[in-house]
């Protein structure tokens, strides 16, 4: 069944995951459901807050429009049911549970701590990677997990409750 924007639900996430100041915060506007259809991310930005607004195949979600490993922007990725994929070094984050469900190209630690070493993309020359202090820093470079912003959709808007942000 082909799902239609009137149908959009909430995506839920692991409860533990909510971003930190979200608790008690009021819902506000963030945008019209209509520009958001089935498989569209979009960067909303509010003071220094970069919000990624997804609507995958299970529902909304907004996180940061950060990269759980190198902060680039998730909003130019590419969505794939609940997965979204980084521009920048080819990880990929499950929306539906904040995981990594593919290490960066670089490499690196997983939210557990776990190394992962560098990996070439099927059809690229081969990673090699560079010596000295900037390998070690890509080897200890944590991928965290994503953290969620609360979301609720009231006739026709997706309202979303961040933290209390910065004024002046
Ligand atoms: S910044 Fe996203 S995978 Fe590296």
């Amino acid at each position: 069944m082909t799902r239609t924007v009137e149908s959009a639900q909430v995506l839920p996430y692991p409860r533990e995951l909510q971003a930190v100041g979200t608790e008690s915060r009021p819902f506000e506007h963030l945008l019209d459901l209509a520009d958001l259809p089935p498989g569209a991310m979009r960067r909303i930005t509010r003071g220094e807050l970069d919000v990624l607004v997804a609507h995958t195949a299970r529902g909304i979600a907004a996180t940061d429009d950060r990269c759980p490993h190198m902060s680039a922007p998730l909003s130019i990725g590419v969505l794939e049911d609940c997965v979204v994929g980084c521009p920048l070094h080819e990880g990929r984050f499950d929306l539906a549970s904040g995981r990594p469900v593919r290490m960066p190209t670089t490499g690196g630690l997983d939210p557990e701590g776990r190394f992962h070493p560098v990996w070439t993309p099927s059809g690229s020359a081969p990673k090699v990677d560079p010596p000295g202090k900037k390998a070690e820093a890509r080897q200890l470079t944590r991928v965290r997990l994503l953290r969620y912003y609360p979301v609720r959709i009231r006739d026709g808007s997706i309202e979303v409750a961040l933290p209390q942000l910065p004024t002046g």
